[in-house]
């Protein structure tokens, strides 16, 4: 289906360790979706592997149709990915707006510098936050950079590695708005893990509970909430 990213069967071992098993899942735009489950259950090895970052053992993964396994068509549909890594990754020696325009570095700089004005102010930053260093930033900052930087080149799809890791609350719900309301905005499909399920709670209405590498659950908030499983309980 249009704008889907659809894994089915998905199996990922490093030599003779399991860390996907037999995963299937989809996920539709303006459908956002939060993988929650404890540390080391396999989330982040997901979204590198949607990325084509990390190649899986067997099964199968499209992104707008097109398999991971397809290098040539597939290169194309990275392009249409934004993603904020765990660690958000900013490059220390670059400026705010150098590390949200890094893919199109090679624009005129007052072009960038004005792009990436706009990206900042969408996700609630201060135009002037453009000239500063990331060990300038808090850590909620570093995120939204993070987040801005995701979105610079108008990707169909985002994926997001604990956005909120390490926020206060009031800050892990701003993220989360901005999140929710980008992918509003520009229809896109988006999947998210997250450590903060009560937080996530509030902003998704799907989730997916992984456990020791499997799918132990998957469906909507509401059933979430109805039938938690003990595993559940935990998170909660
Ligand atoms: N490149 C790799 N080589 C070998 N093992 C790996 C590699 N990447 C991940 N793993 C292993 O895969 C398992 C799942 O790791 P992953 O990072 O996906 O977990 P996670 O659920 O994101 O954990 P956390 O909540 O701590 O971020 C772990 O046991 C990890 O050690
Ligand atoms: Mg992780």
């Amino acid at each position: 289906m249009y704008n889907t990213i659809y894994l089915d069967k998905v199996n990922l071992h490093f030599e003779e360790k399991k860390v996907l098993h037999n995963i299937s899942f989809e996920v539709k735009p303006n459908i956002p979706k939060c993988i929650v489950g404890k540390g080391l259950s396999g989330k982040s090895t997901i979204l590198k592997s949607i990325i084509g970052l990390i190649k899986i053992s067997s099964g199968q993964i499209k992104v707008n149709n097109i398999s991971v396994e397809d290098k040539k068509e597939f290169n194309e549909v990275v392009n249409s990915i934004g993603m904020v890594f765990e660690k958000d990754a900013l490059f220390d020696s670059m400026k705010v707006w150098e590390n949200i325009m890094f893919k199109s570095l090679n624009n005129d700089r007052t072009f960038l510098i004005k792009e990436s004005q706009k990206l900042l102010k969408k996700v609630g930053l201060n135009v002037r936050d453009a000239f500063l260093y990331p060990s300038e930033l808090s850590g909620g900052m570093r995120k939204r950079v993070a987040i801005a930087r995701a979105i610079s080149h108008k990707p169909k799809f985002l994926l997001l590695d604990e956005p909120t890791a390490g926020l206060d609350p009031v800050k892990t719900n701003m993220i989360f708005n901005i999140i929710s309301n980008l992918c509003k905005e520009f229809n896109i499909t988006m999947l998210t893990v997250s450590s903060d399920v009560k937080s996530a709670l509030k902003h998704f209405k799907e989730f997916i509970v992984l456990d020791e590498a499997k799918i132990h659950w998957q469906g909507s908030r509401k059933e979430f909430l109805k039938k938690p499983t003990l595993l559940i309980k935990e998170l909660l």
